[in-house]
């Protein structure tokens, strides 16, 4: 990273963006608020202070925001700065670890500065990848593809790989990661220059786009017709694309759950629609597994090692869609819904 160093200053303002009200439906600026004082230099031994560069924002932020029991026992906290991964450069420290003008990872959340204990930083080579990877393919969308398919998808060579959400930042990791291990994939994005991409860029075998089609039923047809059936099913959306798949699952096909987008403006808060396509997964003896990528927060040394190189060496295509302005982040958290983004998408400070 080739931008100079710049010391920590009381001069620079603490910007952050609090989350104010529960959205029932749809996530927009008017669920957050902008706050500012003067940046404090204070830190306690082992701190470092962090001035972010990039931003993420993830599908997960609304998960944390349902009104219901999730993966955490209780809901985002009201009046606290959005949970958010986060990379800066260290620009102030009290910790061995870390000196100032290393790059860092960390759950820092949307704020231009975070004092973090060195405990919860990831320090950066930025001689392996451009620093924005650690939130995308070398971070944790990278970590829930990799294991999610090899753990959970536990995919062979020849067999057929359906990933939902193909074109965004982890089914389109999800898509290569088949690729290379021989398998035949089909990714569903929406809109066809999202499919035109993901077969002529990424290399996939077949694309369909998900909104030129009236029901579950013409999907799964069109899948049958292409696949013959299939064995891995990636799910990143859930609902009625789900629906088209589970029926066309051949005999030991393997489901991963790792993320239903689909229901996340409002319908996770809502009553739950009972099993509907299970009898399916009985006449195959298939499989269905939920995976969440925290579970494999100590592997990453591990992924980083396999999948480094392949990015090193420009053999992933991890395209980033970056929003320059701190001000855009409730605005581009809302762009994950709309689909008007390929790749990860990050939010430039
Ligand atoms: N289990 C885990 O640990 C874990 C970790 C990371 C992410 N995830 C999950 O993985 C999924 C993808 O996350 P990501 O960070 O990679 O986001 P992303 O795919 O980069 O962005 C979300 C994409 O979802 C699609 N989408 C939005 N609403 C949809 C709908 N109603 N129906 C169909 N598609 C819709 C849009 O693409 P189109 O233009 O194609 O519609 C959008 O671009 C999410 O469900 C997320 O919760 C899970």
């Amino acid at each position: 990273m080739s931008t100079p160093f710049v010391p920590a200053s009381t001069a620079e303002i603490h910007r952050r963006w609090l989350y104010r009200r529960h959205p029932a439906g749809v996530v927009g600026p008017e669920h957050y608020e902008l706050v500012e004082a003067p940046l404090s230099l204070e830190l306690s031994d082992g701190e470092a202070l962090v001035r972010m560069r990039y931003v993420s924002v993830d599908p997960y932020m609304r998960i944390n925001q349902s009104l219901k029991p999730t993966y955490n026992e209780l809901p985002h906290a009201l009046d606290t700065v959005q949970t958010a991964g986060a990379v800066g450069q260290v620009v102030a420290s009290k910790s061995a670890a870390f000196a100032p003008g290393d790059w860092v990872e960390g759950m820092m959340g949307w704020q231009t500065h975070a004092r973090v204990h060195q405990g919860a930083l990831r320090k950066l080579d930025p001689a392996l990848a451009p620093v924005s990877t650690a939130l995308g393919v070398l971070g944790m969308p990278g970590r829930t593809a990799w294991f999610g398919l090899t753990e959970s998808g536990r995919p062979h060579a020849g067999e057929v790989v359906v990933v939902s959400g193909a074109a965004g930042a982890v089914g389109s990791l999800v898509a290569q990661f088949a690729k290379r291990h021989g398998c035949r994939v089909l990714g569903i994005a929406g809109g066809a220059a999202k499919c035109d991409w993901l077969t002529g860029t990424l290399g996939l075998d077949w694309a369909l786009d998900y909104k030129a089609f009236e029901s579950a039923d013409a999907l799964s047809a069109a899948i049958k017709q292409r696949t013959g059936g299939v064995d891995v099913y990636f799910d990143n959306v859930g609902g009625w694309i789900t629906d088209a798949i589970i029926p066309i699952i051949n005999r030991r096909a393997r489901i991963v759950i790792c993320g239903t987008i689909s229901q996340y403006s409002g319908g996770l808060d809502v009553p739950e629609l009972g099993p509907r396509f299970l009898h399916h997964m009985l006449y195959q003896r298939a499989t269905i597994q939920g995976m969440l990528a925290r579970d494999y927060l100590h592997r990453m040394d591990e992924m980083i090692r396999i999948t480094g190189p392949w990015v090193q060496r420009g053999e992933i295509v991890f395209e980033e869609t970056v929003v320059h302005g701190f001000d855009k982040l409730p605005a581009t958290l809302n762009q994950l819904f709309t689909g008007d983004h390929r790749g990860k998408l990050l939010v430039e400070v």
